[in-house]
C-alpha cells in the first residue's frame, strides 16, 4: 500500500474526507442556521453555498493528494519510450516516493534479468560453435586424414597410370580437408583466448587475405580498455562477418580495418572499395552482426562508402 508520512492514500481519503463531513455537521448543529420542513429560499441558498465549499475543499484536498500519482504516470509514459528506459526521478517526500523507487528497483531488475539471459544466449551460441567445431575435427577431419593416408597406401603399390589418377584424388581430398579445418578455425575462435583481441584480428585479415590481390589496412588503437569477455567475443565475431564478406562479395583492391575507443564507446568499422552493398542486402551474416551487437547493447551501421565501397560500423559500450 502506498504509504506518505506513515499514512496510507486510503486512509488520507477517508480522513479528509470525515474531517469535511465533519465540519459540516457541526456547523449546522452549532450555528444559528435551520432548514425548515418546507426550505425557503434563503436556506437553499445557504445549503448550496455550503455544499459548495465542501465540494471545492474536497477537490483541493483529495486531489493535492493524488497528483503526485498523476505526474508519476506522466514520468513513467516519458520513460518506457526511450531505449534504455530511463530511471523516474525520486520525490523527495509524499506518496510518489515509494512509488518511484519500488518502480525503478523493478525497472533495474528488469534490465539486469534482460543482460544475464543475452549473455547467456551468447555463451550458449559459443558452445554450441565449439562442439560443431571439435565435431567438424574429430569426425570428419580424421575421416579425410584416414582417407589422405589410404590413398596414399594404394598409390604406393598401383600403376602409373591409376597413381596419376590417385594423385588427382589426393589432392581433392586434402583441399576438402583444409577447408573442414578452415570451417573448424572460424567456429572457435581459439585465437581470441590465447592472443588476445589485437592479435586475433591481425591472424583473422592474415588467414583471409594472404592469397589474395586484396590489400589491408590495420589501424588498432594501441591501449585499449581491458574488455568484457562477451564484448570482445562480438567484436571479433563482427570483425569476422564483416572481413568474410568483404572476401567472399566486395572484389575490393584494399580493405581497412580500425577499432578505437570513443568515449565510453568501441567502435569497430570494416570498409572496403569494392562492388558496394546492395541497398537492401540481408542474410544471414548481416543479420547475425546486428543481432550479435544488440546482445552486448551495442549496433551495427552497414552501408555504403563514401566514394565507393562498404563500411561496416560496430558501436560497443566500453
Ligand atoms: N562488403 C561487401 N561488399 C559488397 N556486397 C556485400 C558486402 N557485404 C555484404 N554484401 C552483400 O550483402 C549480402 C548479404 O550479406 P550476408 O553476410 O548477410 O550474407 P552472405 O555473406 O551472402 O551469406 P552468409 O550468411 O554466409 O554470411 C551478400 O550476399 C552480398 O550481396
Ligand atoms: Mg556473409
Amino acid at each position: 500500500m502506498l504509504r506518505a508520512h506513515g499514512f496510507s492514500l486510503s486512509t488520507r481519503v477517508i480522513a479528509i474526507n470525515g474531517l469535511l463531513f465533519g465540519l459540516g455537521t457541526a456547523l449546522l448543529a452549532f450555528s444559528p442556521a435551520t432548514v425548515s420542513s418546507r426550505p425557503l429560499w434563503s436556506e437553499v441558498i445557504v445549503l448550496a453555498v455550503g455544499l459548495t465549499v465542501m465540494f471545492v475543499a474536497n477537490g483541493l484536498l483529495v486531489g493535492g493528494s493524488l497528483r503526485p500519482l498523476d505526474r508519476l504516470v506522466g514520468q513513467l509514459d516519458r520513460a518506457r519510450s526511450t531505449d534504455p528506459i530511463e530511471r523516474l526521478p525520486v520525490p523527495r517526500s509524499g506518496i510518489s516516493r515509494a512509488l518511484a523507487e519500488s518502480v525503478n528497483d523493478l525497472l533495474g531488475r528488469i534490465e539486469s534479468g534482460q543482460r544475464d539471459s543475452s549473455l547467456a544466449a551468447l555463451a550458449a551460441q559459443e558452445a554450441e560453435r565449439a562442439r560443431i567445431a571439435q565435431e567438424l575435427h574429430d569426425g570428419v577431419g580424421q575421416s579425410l586424414t584416414a582417407v589422405l593416408l589410404e590413398l596414399g597406401a594404394l598409390a604406393d603399390h598401383a600403376d602409373d597410370d591409376t597413381a596419376a589418377a590417385l594423385a588427382g584424388v589426393r589432392e581433392a581430398t586434402r583441399a576438402s580437408l583444409d577447408e573442414v579445418r578452415g570451417v573448424a578455425r572460424q567456429l572457435r575462435p581459439h585465437v581470441l583466448e590465447d592472443l588476445g583481441l589485437r592479435s586475433a584480428l591481425a591472424a583473422l585479415t592474415t588467414d583471409l587475405f594472404a592469397h589474395g590481390d586484396t590489400h589491408v589496412r590495420r589501424g588498432i588503437m594501441p591501449g585499449l580498455p581491458v574488455l568484457d569477455d562477451a564484448v570482445e567475443l562480438v567484436v571479433f565475431r563482427v570483425a569476422q562477418e564483416a572481413l568474410t564478406n568483404v572476401a567472399r562479395h566486395a572484389r575490393a583492391q584494399t580493405v581497412e580495418l580500425t577499432l578505437n575507443q570513443v568515449g565510453s564507446d568501441l567502435v569497430l568499422t570494416v570498409g572496403d572499395d569494392g562492388v558496394g552493398i546492395p541497398r537492401d542486402a540481408a542474410g544471414t551474416g548481416v543479420r547475425g552482426m546486428r543481432e550479435r551487437a544488440a546482445l552486448v547493447g551495442g549496433s551495427v551501421a552497414i552501408g555504403r562508402r563514401e566514394g565507393g565501397g562498404t563500411q561496416v560500423r560496430l558501436v560497443v559500450p566500453a
